[in-house]
């Protein structure tokens, strides 16, 4: 959701903030704003739009001031307009910026506008500014003031405060909405997640739920939830390379695809041996946790969501557990039967996901045997509150649309499969036919990258259609819903998925000439009945994209296009395929025009219901 950035320094702190907003701008993009402390005076600025439109408005009118905050936005209350871009004021002394949402805000709202407040916004942040205001005439530090506006708000926030009359200190809260504070020499400075604060520093703390902390240039004093003051371990970032550059490639999403064989080597660096999967891929005391597991739940939502659908396949098929994959939103809202031995996995890219994290606080209260991240971001409240985590190490994904993320997702589960595996009797031969397929993986990967040329002419048929249909079968389903996902959420094409099988039972209908139909056809025992389906559309005059095995014996003809995908294994088959579907979805973007790496309406990382 939103981008926070906020800063306390000696040098003017405008063009770090902005440049900290470029690097949250996948968290939101519809306005941005910037309010820095010059000589006890608070100066604005707020463009719609994307950070560009804020960063061109402040080179022709720059701003001066060590005492800053910003915010890139993505609309919950309100339209995106300039008047409702953060950050808010009250009073031209208190400015807030704020990601996540006040529930109670309308109660607030109406005894603040009894108490005289005056509102120019529609937004629910509006009401923090103003009580913060309201409570400094009761309280004689803004630390105080914070504190007492915290406790009167409901619902999910991360916050920044700053106050005109003291230009010295910002105060924080976190509460659901993540904060992480950046530590520099004699500098100081906090945001919605450390790749804003790359350039500035690499020693992080990151805020628990509940706390509040007063940052100065130089010093950050952390109350909990309690009001006692509390450490938080500060720590050098993680982040090996600077994943806010785009290197030279045109799109996040392009550079992303193309990181992938290195992102695999990452995740299975150091996480096998003698043709084994090691129990400590997923944490120190993994092996404690996973003995006895028999049934595992997965949750997720979106891409991630998908990842797991493919894992059901695996751990049922392969480890001898028994599977269910929700989507967390489904899941939180419902009461869910509980098997014995039931091991909870959460996948998420960003660890921050609101559904899902509130999805494994009730798994927790239900009494689940233990609890899995598969995760992309160290210290996420994920990863902190779950037994145990996987950590993904695919570097920062930036692009809203997840690719990298998904195949090592999708890597790292086949690893949770061969571990449970080994628990629950699978032999050595198949762990280690599964081991070496995913040690293949980056080699493989890279061979499907060299798809791409032919996929980008391909794409060139798509660019004039409104709809496509994506089918697969077995573990491939996901890996069709996925490419499914990935088309309609950067292409604006409507895409669906079905299982091959179901074809007959609803979707066939729909199939015509303007009707492109992708099929994920890999060499395994599903072919033949894959073949009937093919036959199946082609007979009502569908035109097909397949994706075949070389050795599956697919010709292309007026109705079929066939592109020859390599041969692979079972085991890697969905991540391999998974390749040339993002390929197609980025090229017919590309075609189309549309923001790839920040597509309309959609927010990489959501924080809120
Ligand atoms: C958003 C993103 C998707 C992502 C989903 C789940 O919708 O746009 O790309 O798959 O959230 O995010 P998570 O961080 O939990 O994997």
């Amino acid at each position: 959701m939103c981008g926070i950035v906020g800063a306390v320094a000696q040098r003017d702190v405008a063009e770090i903030l902005v440049e900290g907003l470029r690097r949250l701008e996948y968290r939101g993009y519809d306005s941005a704003g910037v309010a820095v402390i010059n000589q006890g005076e608070l100066s604005r600025t707020r463009r719609v739009g994307k950070v560009q439109e804020l960063a061109q408005a402040l080179a022709e009118m720059p701003l001066a001031g060590g005492t800053g905050i910003a915010h890139t936005r993505w609309a919950t209350h309100g339209e995106p307009s300039e008047r409702n871009a953060h950050p808010h004021v009250s009073h031209e002394d208190i400015a807030v910026v704020h990601n996540g949402i006040i529930e109670n805000h309308v109660k607030l709202r109406n005894m603040l506008q009894q108490q005289g407040y005056v509102f120019s916004s529609d937004t629910d942040t509006e009401v923090i500014c103003h009580l913060v205001h309201l409570e400094l005439t009761r309280h004689d530090s803004l630390l105080a003031a914070v504190q007492a506006t915290v406790k009167q708000l409901e619902g999910a926030y991360g916050t920044v405060v700053i106050d005109r009359r003291d230009s010295e200190r910002m105060i924080v809260a976190r509460s659901g909405s993540p904060l992480v504070i950046g530590y520099g020499l004699g500098e100081n400075f906090v945001a919605s997640d450390q790749l804003a604060l790359l350039p500035v520093t690499r020693s992080f703390s990151f805020l628990e739920e509940g706390d509040v902390a007063e940052i100065t240039r130089r010093s950050v004093t952390i109350y909990d939830v309690n009001g006692a003051q509390v450490e938080r371990e500060i720590k050098e970032s993680e982040v090996t390379h600077d994943a806010g550059d785009k290197g030279e490639y045109r799109h996040y999403m392009l550079k992303e695809i193309y990181e992938q064989p290195l992102a695999l080597s990452r995740t299975l660096a150091d996480r096998t041996a003698n043709m084994q999967v090691l129990d400590s891929a997923f944490g120190d005391n993994a092996s404690e946790f996973l003995k006895d597991i028999k049934h595992v739940q997965i949750i997720a939502c979106g891409t991630s969501y998908h990842a797991g659908m493919a894992a059901r396949y695996w751990l049922e098929q392969w480890a001898g557990v028994s599977c269910n994959v929700e989507i967390a939103s489904e899941f939180r809202y419902r009461k869910s039967y509980m098997y014995p031995n039931s091991l909870l996995v959460t996948i998420s890219q960003s660890g921050e996901t609101a559904d899902t994290l509130a999805a494994l606080r009730l798994a927790k209260e239900m009494g689940y045997k233990a609890t899995m991240t598969i995760c992309n971001a160290p210290g996420s409240s994920l990863v902190r509150e779950s037994d145990m985590a996987y950590m993904m190490k695919a570097g920062a994904e930036i692009g809203v649309a997840s690719t990298k993320a998904f195949t090592v997702q999708l890597a790292g589960l086949m690893m949770l499969t061969a571990v449970l595996g080994r628990y629950n009797g699978m032999s050595d031969e198949m762990q280690t036919a599964m081991t070496q397929s995913l040690l293949s993986l980056p080699a493989k990967v890279e061979q499907a990258l060299s798809l791409d040329d032919a996929i980008a002419e391909l794409a060139e048929d798509f660019a004039d259609k409104s709809n496509a249909l994506f089918l697969g079968r077995g573990d491939q389903y996901p890996i069709a819903m996925e490419g499914a996902l990935k088309l309609k959420e950067i292409s604006y094409i409507h895409a669906e998925a079905y299982a091959s099988g179901e074809l007959k039972h609803g979707p066939l209908a729909l199939i015509d000439a303007d009707m492109p139909v992708i099929v994920v056809a890999p060499n395994n025992e599903l072919l033949e009945k894959l073949k009937s389906n093919v036959e199946e559309v082609r007979a009502r005059g569908g035109l097909m994209y397949v994706f075949a095995d070389i050795d599956a014996e697919f010709e292309s003809d007026d109705t079929m296009k066939v592109i020859p995908v390599p041969h692979c294994d079972e085991f890697m088959a969905p991540l391999i395929y998974t390749i040339p579907l993002q390929l197609l979805s980025y090229h017919v973007a590309l075609i189309k025009g549309t923001d790839v790496d920040q597509p309309r309406n959609l927010a990489k990382s959501v924080t809120v219901e």
